[in-house]
């Protein structure tokens, strides 16, 4: 610690003469403390943790299946391993490997026989994967404005949107935050509409003690390269329900009978993971406890820190969240705190700083994508028009809306590295709050 005020003290004598070069009217300032972005050191220039981090056992796995040539799951074992360590890892009876975490949710939603007219309950902000898959069984999604402070689905508004065609909620663990899961599982009950978990964000999270996707009636994961476990492709559903199991494996495996069932019995896809995915999971899951615990006490250090700069407001928790598998850092960017900067000018300077970050989600729910599905052939055929502009005055999440503008992500792997890694985020947008003024007429 001496030595390093010593360094800074040494450097901004250096720096005082050359920083302010082509900033004529400013007052003299060292480079270190001068914005990166007009031309200072960067408060951080040690790159973040790398991602993925390859182990020999990843390597023994993956040139283990090439070596064994059963590279489909019909021939190996390794897919049915990795079912199993899943499925106890998370306390469920039933867990089924796909080929990512979107044939996870259609496979499921295709299990659950969801079918053109009905509705499914979905959060505004998430990512299109969430989405995509009820629009594919030719139903709608319900969107339901989200809980500005929590990021999530906002719970105390799922009842008013429940008609007689729900068929489904489908809550989002976004960032790897629960979402308010007892609000949830009670207003489910009372309509007796099952729950999906999407837990594509969210491995080892926790609500009240208990993992997420265990706790619905199914819950589904994703496995894609940037997931906190990580097969490039891949995703699961985990489930205590046989009978939901049983129609799910079928459908993933082009409608085949299972058990003593042969034949095909149902109409059907090919969802199946390959051995190699499943090879590398078992070797990945052999430190995501490791890992995971590393970014939840890196969080929340980082949380007690960001906490304390005024217009800097990190995702708040459900109190029954005991774990968070922080998937995204989210936070919301107050601009009147920063002197009038814009969150896009904020993000810039920040990176310039050496903190990689970004602005999330856009509204999912006024993109494109599904005012066209609804204009489709199919929408076309199976929904009246004044259905259709029904559904478009239901289509409303202002706070969501503003949740978008606001929002700041930092990705999972920044929370991987030594406590000092968050000290340099928290000092990085200090330095940027402290020339907000200036930075904003740039
Ligand atoms: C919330 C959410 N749902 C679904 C998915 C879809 O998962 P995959 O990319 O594995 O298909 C993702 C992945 O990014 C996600 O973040």
């Amino acid at each position: 610690m001496a030595n390093d005020v010593t360094r800074r003290d040494f450097n901004r004598s250096l720096a005082a003469g050359s920083a302010l070069v082509g900033f004529a009217a400013a007052p003299a300032i060292a480079a270190e403390d001068t914005p990166a972005i007009l031309g200072g050191t960067p408060a951080r220039s040690a790159p973040f943790t790398v991602w993925p981090k390859i182990k020999a056992n990843d390597e023994q796995s993956w040139m283990g299946v090439l070596r064994e040539g059963k590279w489909c799951r019909l021939d190996g074992n390794h897919a049915a391993e990795f079912e199993r360590a899943w499925a106890d890892t998370l306390g469920v009876s039933h867990c089924l490997a796909t080929s990512c975490g979107t044939t996870a949710l259609s496979t499921t939603l295709n299990a659950l026989d969801i079918a053109p007219g009905d509705e499914v309950i979905v959060p505004p902000y998430t990512f299109v994967a969430t989405v995509n898959p009820v629009l594919l069984q030719h139903a709608l999604p319900i969107f339901v404005d989200s809980d500005i402070e929590t990021f999530q689905i906002d719970a105390s508004k799922i009842e008013a949107a429940i008609t007689p065609n729900t068929r489904a909620i489908l809550p989002v663990h976004l960032g790897g935050s629960p979402a308010d899961m007892d609000s949830i599982l009670a207003v489910a009950a009372k309509h007796r509409i099952p729950v999906i978990e999407d837990a594509c964000q969210a491995h080892l999270a926790e609500w009240k003690g208990k993992k997420v996707g265990g706790l619905g009636q199914a819950g589904c994961f994703s496995f894609q390269a940037s997931k906190n476990l990580n097969s490039g492709e891949g995703g699961a559903i985990v489930t205590n329900d046989s009978a939901l199991m049983d129609r799910a494996i079928s459908f993933h495996n082009n409608g085949r009978g299972t058990g003593a069932v042969s034949g095909y019995v149902r109409n059907g896809s090919n969802h199946r993971m390959t051995e190699f995915q499943a090879a590398l999971l078992v070797s990945q899951l052999s430190r995501l406890v490791e890992q995971s615990d590393v970014r939840w006490n890196n969080a929340k250090y980082l949380t007690k820190q960001l906490e304390q700069i005024p217009g800097i407001h990190p995702a708040r928790m459900y109190a029954g969240v005991t774990r968070n598998a922080y998937h995204l850092y989210m936070f919301r960017f107050d601009s009147e705190e920063f002197s009038g900067l814009a969150r896009a000018q904020f993000m810039k300077a920040l990176q310039a700083e050496g903190i990689p970050c970004s602005g999330g989600y856009t509204p999912l729910n006024k993109e494109a994508f599904l005012e066209n599905t609804l204009q489709s052939r199919a929408y076309q055929k199976i929904y009246s028009q004044a259905e259709l502009n029904v559904y478009r005055e239901r289509n409303h999440c202002p706070v969501n809306d503003q949740l978008c503008e606001q929002a700041v992500w930092f990705g999972q792997t920044m929370l991987l590295g030594p406590r000092s890694d968050m000290d340099d985020i928290a000092n990085a947008i200090r330095k940027v709050q402290k020339h907000a003024a200036t930075l904003r007429k740039v």
